[in-house]
């Protein structure tokens, strides 16, 4: 159950989607000193923190665990297999498998920022981090395992063991598997995309379309629901406010972070749309009632495919089309 409180929320939104349309009607040539656009655009989206002082040892110990099968009910799996960290932190397919080897309900969204989402999931029904790595840990859907398990293995492990000693002071417990795997994701930031460089005053980091792309993002609206360090993620909002997307029922979503969106295809909860053009005409269309021409959504793709940013200094790129393998092992089922 998600909160009604998006109903009031959402008026005023799209109160103030109406109130920069105005402006941006009007918005000149782009005469003006960069620098002062850059400043003004902080107001909207703010740049990705290149840190958020995660415990160096801590991350290390999540990075482990982020790909141990070990941890998982038949071995065969790892948070890895669906958040490809090596590629976008997420998948290429619109939906992975669950232990069950059944479609998970939902599209897996990247973990790379997660951090900084108020909420997590699509729904924005998990409260925290915590709660979420517990889910992803124990839950059919995703890894399976169970905590006797689970604590058994770590504890077993002499590398694991003496890591969680050194940095948690005791021996591995739940508190401290979920601090790790938390740490690690506190990480998982991709700093650096051109749109922040230019945010914090580069002002060639992004080109004069592109620029042209982001004022047409924000004069139209778009901006009035993906804002903030993650252009998205801080909001409860109705999807198809003025029709619904295709095949899908209005429903109430967190909405998502657009940060990375060039290379984490498909798109929408359901993975139901293959290619960015498309997922912004039909927002422009469900969310705020415009039609956009072929120009003005080529304008937009190319405003965000400034907001992918880099991982450890490598960028964020699109993953092989068939999700990475589980590693070897024996126990395989038939
Ligand atoms: C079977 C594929 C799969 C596996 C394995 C998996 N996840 Fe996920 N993950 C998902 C899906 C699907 C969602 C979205 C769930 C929803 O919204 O209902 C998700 C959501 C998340 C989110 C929230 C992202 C956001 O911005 O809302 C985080 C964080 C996350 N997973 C971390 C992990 C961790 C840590 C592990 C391992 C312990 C893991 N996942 C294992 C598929 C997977
Ligand atoms: C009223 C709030 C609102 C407005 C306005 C809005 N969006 Fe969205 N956006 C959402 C929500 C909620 C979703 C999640 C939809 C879903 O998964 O079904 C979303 C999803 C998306 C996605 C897919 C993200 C992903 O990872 O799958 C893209 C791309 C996107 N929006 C771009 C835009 C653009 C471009 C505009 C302006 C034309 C826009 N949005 C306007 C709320 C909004």
């Amino acid at each position: 159950m998600i909160g009604r409180p998006a109903r009031p929320l959402l008026a005023a939104l799209l109160g103030s989607a109406v109130a920069i349309l105005a402006p941006a009607a009007q918005e000149g040539p782009a005469g003006s000193p960069a620098i002062a656009d850059a400043v003004e655009a902080s107001a909207v989206i703010t740049p990705i923190p290149s840190s958020l002082g995660a415990d160096p040892d801590r991350v290390d110990i999540g990075r482990m665990l982020f790909s141990d099968t070990r941890l998982s009910r038949r071995g065969d799996r790892a948070c890895i297999t669906c958040h490809d960290i090596r590629t976008n932190g997420a998948s290429a397919v619109p939906r992975n498998v669950t232990t069950d080897g059944t479609p998970v309900p939902r599209n897996t969204p990247t973990v790379f920022n997660a951090a900084l989402n108020f909420r997590l999931g699509w729904a924005g029904d998990i409260p925290t981090l915590k709660d979420q790595a517990e889910l992803a840990l124990t839950q059919p859907e995703f890894l399976g395992g169970s905590w006797p398990r689970i604590l058994d293995t770590v504890r077993a492990d002499p590398a694991l063991a003496a890591r969680f000693r050194s940095a948690y002071g005791r021996e591995a417990d739940r508190e401290a598997v979920v601090d790790a795997i938390n740490s690690f994701e506190r990480h998982l930031l991709t700093p650096d995309s051109r749109f922040d460089r230019w945010l914090r005053g580069d002002a060639r980091a992004i080109t004069e379309a592109e620029q042209r792309g982001f004022a047409l993002f924000r004069g139209i609206g778009c901006s009035a629901c993906h804002q903030g360090v993650n252009v998205g993620g801080n909001l409860f909002e109705k999807v198809g406010i003025f029709v619904t997307i295709p095949n899908k029922t209005a429903e109430v979503l967190r909405v998502p972070s657009l940060r990375n969106v060039a290379v984490t295809a498909p798109y929408f909860d359901d993975g139901g749309i293959a290619t960015l053009p498309e997922a912004v005409r039909l927002m422009a269309r469900v969310q705020l009632g415009r039609e956009l021409t072929t120009t003005q959504i080529a304008s937009i793709v190319a405003f965000l495919g400034t907001l992918t940013g880099s991982y450890e200094g490598h960028p964020v790129t699109v993953p092989p089309a068939t999700p990475p393998g589980p590693p070897p092992t024996d126990d395989h089922r038939p």
